[in-house]
């Protein structure tokens, strides 16, 4: 932990300002926006795939000398208007296919980062994406995934941050932060409600103005006002009828009236269907092969010849993507330069240690350095770790240890390949164990093999592992037999340890018969490392589930994920009845119980919590104490839930901290909260309501284990609709 807390003020104090921003970027983008030819601006509103594609072959003189990213704007030399090179994303500068030769810091998978509960590692971690970014030239990263996890079966829950708007919202702000402290832009994206990948273009997404506004639009709205991203990505699917990106609400009158944004939206590729959406609020149309038409081009400028869009609106557009370019200092020359590997892998190893999740544990981990022999089962764990797939992959620094290919239609015949990350559990093991400690690796291919070596071991270690990918969900269960090689590994072997590589919650049929799990996500280019710190104590495990954990599918707000099955291009809608009640908030209020609740995660020390005070009339602070009542080091997330809000239950998480301590170590924290957290959107007076009444929070360990509380008795307010204090 101490070394964790080192590694981050050294993080914190190197982040070269090396973003060259303007003082005043509006002023600039005016300026040089005034000074464009009318086909100089249009060049601007729309992006290519620099990769040479049938459907709408590019003159391959225009993508000469540029790198196969995700995407690619043409800049304008003559006023110095950088070209935009724009890479995916939160997990690290991605490389999918492998088109490119370079290698980056493959970094755990963004719900890990959640699972940390530290703001300072997310900064961290995207100021790290974002140097290795730059020194490849690249001058905006998709990154800042922020869907809710509104289902654990969602195949990209892996790369967002959860299902809590105040943790999503802040980490993700804090990651936007880093990215841009190194002079690239970064997006926030999708926005809104691409909640499950299956027929995700084809799916009308429903909610209630409320509900949205208190979940998915708080969490984009948290995480804009801290994180200042210069673009936001607007969705594949439909909202209430219309789709994202040209969702003249959310991106006109939420984003950019109400919330006053002032960068630019572009699209997610492939999401543009008309050119209407222009004057719906987006702002550029993102790799526009993948739409029917560049529809930016040569349509859009027909639009404004005949007076149907006006000329006010281009420049607007164009305005917004040089005041991002401004902001931010993404104006550099491009030229590559040396990485820092080492360094970097220090933070994907922190952010491991950090995010790894004990979910049980009798009295097994740490593992007793007496252990005479250990055979570890399955999960490739002998070459490496699983990561998720798609346009999120990172190629490891090291080249992948294997990838093996899953295939399909659709997306799948081109992101269907599981790569094993090169950071073999393993052999970390073998260097944090005793020299005495005999390891040896079984594939579990055989289950009777596997658990007749597993009778023969002082302990067993089933790592398990479930491959998630854009573009498709999963269902909860454990793939290719793994729940029936665990159940026989525990039969043979009563002190049986199973780690999960997933990305996603999964069942667990197994779990009374095994004596400890330990969820290790996606963890990363560091990870079997992380894994063997936490197994043997060498790190006292601080992740805490960023996402409820059901028993099963049965417990989901949709039993069944809509549309599963069904051919490319059905239209499917789907009712977010639950509306704000996201998670932890639905379980709660259907007095449901999961089988790990939001916020749980265990340590190898106890903590204690006492002495919550709740101070001020509106804008309240909460103060309280925190207590390493153990014998070890370790790090605890102080958790402070509303419970009652006007005397009406209710189950919001409104603050938490990361606390570091010594054994027998006390701490003070403060919260500050956010007057949102304790309203409700009142769509008639379009403004954060706070009712009158009793206000009751708790100091809990999870979502489920409220501890100590407190009330305050608050007059009826209302907040205006942003709180934005930077505008
Ligand atoms: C994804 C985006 C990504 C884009 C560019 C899309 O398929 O949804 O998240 O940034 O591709 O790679």
């Amino acid at each position: 932990m101490v070394r964790a807390a080192l590694i981050i003020a050294m993080l914190l104090a190197s982040p070269a300002a090396i973003a060259q921003k303007v003082a005043d970027p509006d002023a600039k983008a005016a300026a040089i926006e005034a000074q464009m030819t009318d086909d100089e601006r249009f060049q601007l509103l729309y992006g290519l795939l620099p990769i040479p594609l049938p459907n709408l072959p590019i003159d391959p003189k225009l993508l000469k000398g540029i790198p196969a990213v995700a995407g690619y704007v043409r800049g304008i030399p003559r006023l110095g208007v950088p070209d935009l090179l724009e890479t995916d994303a939160s997990l690290g500068v991605a490389n999918p296919l492998q088109l490119r030769p370079d290698r980056a810091t493959a970094l755990p998978a963004g719900l890990a980062l959640a699972a940390s509960f530290n703001p300072k590692l997310a900064f961290a971690g995207g100021a790290m994406i974002g140097g290795e970014a730059r020194a490849f030239g690249y001058n905006v990263l998709l990154g800042g995934g922020i869907n809710l996890a509104r289902d654990p079966r969602n195949g990209r829950n892996f790369e967002y941050l959860g299902e809590d708007p105040l943790l999503a919202g802040v980490l993700a702000g804090e990651a936007i932060r880093g990215t841009q402290s190194q002079g690239v832009i970064s997006t926030v994206k999708h926005f809104s409600l691409n909640a499950q990948e299956t027929l995700r273009s084809y799916l009308d997404a429903r909610i209630s103005e409320a509900g949205h506004r208190e979940s998915d639009l708080l969490a984009f709205q948290i995480a804009i006002e801290r994180g200042q991203p210069g673009s936001v990505m607007c969705a594949y699917n439909l909202i209430n009828g219309t789709y994202a990106c040209g969702n003249d609400h959310l991106q006109n009158e939420v984003l950019k009236r109400d919330w006053g944004y002032k960068g630019w939206v572009m699209s997610d590729w492939g999401a543009v269907h008309d050119v209407s959406y222009f004057a719906a609020g987006l702002d550029q149309q993102s790799g526009a092969q993948l739409d029917d038409k560049i529809w930016f081009n040569a349509p859009l400028k027909a639009e404004v010849a005949a007076g149907r869009v006006p000329r006010s609106r281009v420049s607007d557009a164009v305005r917004r993507i040089l005041r991002a370019i401004y902001a931010v200092g993404a104006d550099w020359p491009r030229a590559t330069q040396p990485i820092d590997y080492k360094g970097n892998a220090q933070v994907a190893r922190t952010v491991a240690d950090e995010s790894i999740v004990l979910l049980k544990n009798e009295g097994i981990l740490p593992l007793a350095k007496s252990t005479r022999s250990i055979v570890v089962i399955g999960g490739f764990a002998d070459i490496g770790v699983m990561s998720g797939g798609g346009s999120s992959q990172v190629t490891p620094v090291g080249g992948p240890a294997a990838i093996i290919p899953v295939s399909g239609p659709g997306l799948l015949s081109t992101f269907g390949r599981q790569l094993i990350i090169p950071s073999p559990p393993v052999r970390a093991l073998k260097a944090a164990m005793p020299k005495e400690t005999e390891i040896i690796y079984e594939s579990g291919y055989d289950v009777a093999t596997a658990a007749a070596r597993a009778a023969k071991a002082d302990l067993a270690i089933v790592v398990a592992t479930q491959w998630q990918v854009e573009g498709a969900d999963a269902g909860m269960a454990l793939p290719q037999g793994q729940d029936a090689l665990i159940a026989a590994v525990a039969a043979a072997n009563p002190n049986t340890v199973v780690v999960l590589e997933t990305g996603n919650p999964v069942t667990m049929p197994w779990l009374d018969r095994v004596k400890a799990v330990v969820q290790a996500w996606y963890p990363g280019q560091q990870g079997g490392e992380a894994i063997a710190d936490i197994l043997t104590g060498r790190v006292n495990p601080s992740g805490r589930l960023p996402l409820s954990w059901p028993v099963d599918e049965t417990q989901n707000p949709r039993p069944l994920i809509a549309g599963l099955g069904a051919a490319a291009g059905t239209r499917i809608t789907v009712e977010y009845r639950e509306g704000s009640d996201v998670g932890y908030r639905w379980f709660a209020a259907n007095g449901v119980r999961p089988l790990y609740p939001f916020g749980y995660g265990l340590s190898y020390t106890r903590f204690e919590h006492g002495g919550l005070t709740i101070t001020g009339r509106g804008d309240l602070t909460a103060e309280f104490m925190v207590t390493n009542a153990g014998k070890i080091a370790g790090a605890d997330v102080a958790q402070l839930y509303l419970m009652a809000a006007a005397g009406k239950p209710v189950r919001r998480l409104v603050g938490f901290e990361k606390v570091n301590l010594q054994p027998g170590e006390t701490r003070r924290v403060r919260i500050q909260i956010d007057p949102r957290l304790l309203a409700s959107w009142d769509e008639t007076r379009h403004s954060w309501r706070i009712d009158g009444g009793r206000y009751t929070f708790a100091l809990g360990t999870s979502a489920e284990t409220p501890g100590p509380q407190e009330s305050v008795t608050l007059k009826k307010r209302h907040y205006p609709v942003s709180l934005d204090r930077t505008r």
